[in-house]
Order: C-alpha cells, then sequence, then structure tokens
C-alpha cells in the first residue's frame, strides 16, 4: 500500500511551522492541518473550567467530559469545543502558559491524534506539529522539521503580540515521556534562523518537487 498523502511539518515554537504549511498546503491545493490547535482547544477548555493545566486528574476529567470535533472547512482542519469554534482565542497568555502540561497527558494525546489520523488518511494534507513525523504518521509521504534558533524564534512569537514562553513549552515538549518534540530520522531539516518565510516555502516546493510531490492524487 502507498504512504499516506501526509507531509509532517515538525518542530519548536514559531519556528514558522504554521505559516509555511499553511502556504505550502494552499499551493499544492491539499488541506492544511494545525494540531497544534487541537492542544489549545483542550487547554482552551480546561481553562475555562477554571481548572489548573498542571492538575493531570482533573485536566484529563475535563477533557474526556469535552466533545471535540475537527471538521475540513476551506481547505483547512477547524476544531470545535462542545460545537464551538473556539479559533480566536486558542493563542491567548494563558493557553500559551498551560498547553504543554495539557499536551503532555498521554490520555489528551490518544484522543488528539485520533482525530488527527481521521484527517489524514480522508485527505491529503500538510499537517504541522510536533510528532507528526514520529508518531501521528511515521509513515507520511515527506517530513520536515522547521528549526530556528531560541532567539529569533523568541523575537518572531514577541512580534506576534501574546506574552508566551517558547524556550520554556520547548522544554517541556521535548522532555515528555510520550510523543516528545523530536526530529523524525528521516526528516528533512530546514533552519530558517536566517530565512524569510518566503525563502523558507520556495525550499520546501523545490524539495517537495524533487520528490515528485506536485498536487492531490
Ligand atoms: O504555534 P506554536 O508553535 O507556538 O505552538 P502550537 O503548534 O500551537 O502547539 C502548542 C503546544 O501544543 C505545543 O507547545 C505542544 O505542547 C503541543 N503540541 C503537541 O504536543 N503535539 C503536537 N502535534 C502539536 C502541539
Ligand atoms: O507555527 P509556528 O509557531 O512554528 O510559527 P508561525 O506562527 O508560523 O510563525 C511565527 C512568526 O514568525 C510569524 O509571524 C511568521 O510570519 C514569522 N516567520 C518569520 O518571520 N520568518 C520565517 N522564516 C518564518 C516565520
Ligand atoms: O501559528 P498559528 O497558526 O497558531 O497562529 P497564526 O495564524 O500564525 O497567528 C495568528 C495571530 O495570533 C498572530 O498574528 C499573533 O498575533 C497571534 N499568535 C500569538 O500571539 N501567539 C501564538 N502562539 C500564535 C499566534
Amino acid at each position: 500500500s502507498s504512504a499516506p498523502q501526509v507531509i509532517a511539518m515538525d518542530g519548536p515554537a514559531a519556528s514558522g511551522k504554521s505559516s509555511v504549511a499553511r502556504e505550502v498546503a494552499a499551493k499544492l491545493g491539499w488541506i492544511y492541518v494545525n494540531t497544534g490547535n487541537m492542544y489549545r482547544a483542550a487547554t482552551w477548555a480546561v481553562v475555562e473550567s477554571g481548572t489548573n493545566p498542571e492538575d493531570e486528574a482533573a485536566v484529563l476529567a475535563v477533557v474526556q467530559g469535552t466533545d471535540f470535533q475537527c471538521t475540513v472547512e476551506g481547505g483547512r482542519s477547524v476544531i470545535r469545543v462542545n460545537g464551538a469554534d473556539v479559533e480566536l482565542q486558542l493563542n491567548s497568555e494563558s493557553v500559551n502558559r498551560g498547553v504543554s502540561y495539557v499536551a503532555k497527558i498521554p490520555q489528551v494525546r490518544e484522543i488528539l491524534v485520533a482525530m488527527q489520523r481521521d484527517v489524514g488518511h480522508t485527505h491529503p494534507s500538510v499537517m504541522e506539529g510536533r510528532d507528526i513525523g514520529t508518531v501521528v504518521f511515521p509513515d507520511a509521504l515527506v517530513k520536515f522539521y522547521i528549526d530556528a534558533s531560541e532567539e529569533v524564534r523568541a523575537k518572531r512569537r514577541g512580534l506576534q503580540g501574546h506574552a508566551d514562553s517558547v524556550g520554556e513549552r520547548d522544554r517541556i515538549d521535548s522532555t515528555r515521556k510520550v510523543a516528545p518534540l523530536t526530529a523524525a530520522a528521516d526528516a528533512v531539516v530546514v533552519d530558517s534562523s536566517e530565512m524569510t518565510l518566503a525563502q523558507v516555502v520556495a525550499r520546501i516546493m523545490e524539495l517537495l518537487h524533487e520528490r515528485g510531490v506536485t498536487a492531490a492524487a
């Protein structure tokens, strides 16, 4: 059987994964899937309920009692929490602070990974996250790991406006037991520290072209 029509794009916080994945998906006519937004949606529900994101048992109870739905609309995945589109609330400081604690709980990951696999198996997808090439789709068509120095990433996130300790999140994400942030052995690593967004997109399109990936099958 052939590899799933999934391009994996992993990397640390504010390395440029979302922007790059969105543009590459648009160029290919594939779906753009932001898996970080799924972990952020779970964290939003936790914060909204007044639960401490570091209280693992309480977090799990909230997540298990919440209805998460992932749909594909307008060329991208959309996550709904109890029926509501909460996307505009997912980049708040409270979500930034809590998300890595929520994301290290194995049972939370199981629920969200199942949704990610559903989308990837039914739509040609450019999927960005931390563990797409290592865990969610180890047989992805092509894997990229988008990196940048911590200094550059902190600066990029700062320019976006919300307080976000990217170094602290990376440390939690990289050291957790389940699906830690790491480049898959067969990922193409792109260090974007000295590159513009347009340069990263052009480089990735070139690499995809070399591998025969052009548009949806
Ligand atoms: O956009 P940014 O890089 O700041 O973060 P994100 O991609 O929205 O991810 C937010 C958080 O969700 C990460 O810091 C991880 O804790 C978690 N995450 C994960 O564990 N696995 C993924 N596939 C995607 C995100
Ligand atoms: O998804 P992730 O958190 O990895 O990063 P992002 O939200 O796509 O990018 C963070 C910010 O860095 C955005 O404002 C991008 O436009 C910017 N960026 C950049 O300045 N240079 C790049 N090579 C890539 C992204
Ligand atoms: O990276 P992601 O796709 O999650 O967000 P985006 O669509 O690239 O960013 C939308 C806006 O949200 C940015 O221009 C920033 O103002 C803000 N943002 C933020 O403050 N903190 C983040 N972790 C991500 C985005």
